[in-house]
């Protein structure tokens, strides 16, 4: 694979009006979802409900590409068609989450490192034989006053980011950047603007010092919203100006996409959010601004799934393709609530 082929890649990845579905839940925050619909973690409900959602006919109309669990990258249709084949005849492209989620860091105790940089380079030579064309590592920051994240955390995560991506553009995948600023908490949306800036005004540092092709990778990020405790209300314009303020003054022009994760955003208020950044901005900026959903796309099909039998598992292909149009027009300022 070379750089230009992998910059053609990252270009169709957040090309409008598609965007990324994120289906790559590690089995323990699966477990959740499942427990919050009723239902038992196990292996062949995984795959069962990971069959529903790429199976949805026409996805492809929306979604340019899926990243998926490892366990996912080489499972089948309870019929015997692996995932893989039908995300490539949708011209869906394959991604895969390569990080081992977070642990705490040594002496900061409250705050989280990624794991899954040693070996990377060995583990991406089984998932590019598996199909994959694109990986995802994510960091995670919570802001707890102006006590964390620590720099010494957003520096640690920042050289991992710097580690990941070129190993990954090496080895032949498109690398998603994924820094996520949670929405925990009850603090303010001037202190998630502060500290999505300083976290990536520090990654894309690292990324730079390691020399990544910017053209060849995304950034995957937070919208720049109060937590999710926070009393106070703001309108979409101001989100999005706070957004895409943060954005112009920390993100390279060579980066072709950015796109943003729904957190613990309704499904309204992402879509929204995005419409209102696109209707505004979009003209501006360099970059397309799309979206890498999970929860802000497979939130309501899995609830129809978890309910059982065959309607239930069409009717939750209807509400995926519904949810998939709705963000994809937000990614060309044209949805409507
Ligand atoms: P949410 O859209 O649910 O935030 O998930 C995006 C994601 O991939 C988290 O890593």
């Amino acid at each position: 694979m070379t750089q230009e082929d992998l910059e053609g890649i990252a270009r169709k990845l957040v090309k409008k009006p598609k965007g990324i579905l994120a289906m790559d839940e590690s089995s323990g925050t699966i477990k959740q979802r499942f427990e919050s619909v009723g239902l038992e973690n196990t292996a062949e409900n995984r795959r069962a409900y990971r069959e529903m959602l790429i199976t949805t006919p026409s996805l492809g109309e929306y979604i340019s590409g899926v990243i998926l669990f490892t366990e996912t990258l080489n499972q089948k249709t309870s019929d015997g068609k692996p995932f893989v084949e039908i995300l490539k005849e949708e011209g869906i492209i394959v991604g895969v989450k390569v990080d081992l989620g977070t642990r705490p860091y040594p002496n900061f105790p409250d705050e989280l490192v990624t794991d899954g940089i040693d070996g990377l380079a060995k583990r991406i030579a089984e998932y590019t034989q598996q199909g994959a064309k694109f990986a995802k590592c994510r960091a995670v920051f919570s802001i707890y006053g102006n006590e964390r994240p620590t720099k010494a955390v957003i520096n640690a995560n920042a050289q991992r980011f710097g580690e990941y991506a070129p190993i990954c553009q090496n080895e032949g995948l498109v690398p998603i950047v994924e820094p996520e600023v949670l929405m925990d908490g009850s603090h303010s949306l001037e202190d998630c603007m502060r500290v999505t800036y300083d976290v990536l005004s520090m990654v894309f540092n690292k990324l730079l010092e390691n020399r990544i092709n910017f053209k060849a990778m995304i950034l995957k990020t937070n919208i720049v919203v109060p937590g999710n405790e926070s009393k106070v209300s703001y309108s979409p314009d101001e989100v999005a100006e706070k957004t895409v303020r943060v954005l112009k003054s920390t993100v390279p022009e060579d980066i072709p996409g950015i796109a943003f994760l729904s957190g613990d955003l309704s499904d309204e208020d992402a879509t929204t959010y995005l419409n209102v950044m696109n209707q505004r901005y979009a003209i501006e900026l360099p970059w397309n601004l799309t979206f890498s959903f999970n929860r802000g796309l497979t939130r309501e099909p899995r609830k129809i799934w978890a309910q059982g039998g065959p309607d239930n598992f069409k009717n939750a292909q209807r509400m995926l393709l519904q949810r998939a149009k709705e963000t994809s027009l937000a990614t060309e300022g044209k949805y409507q609530a």
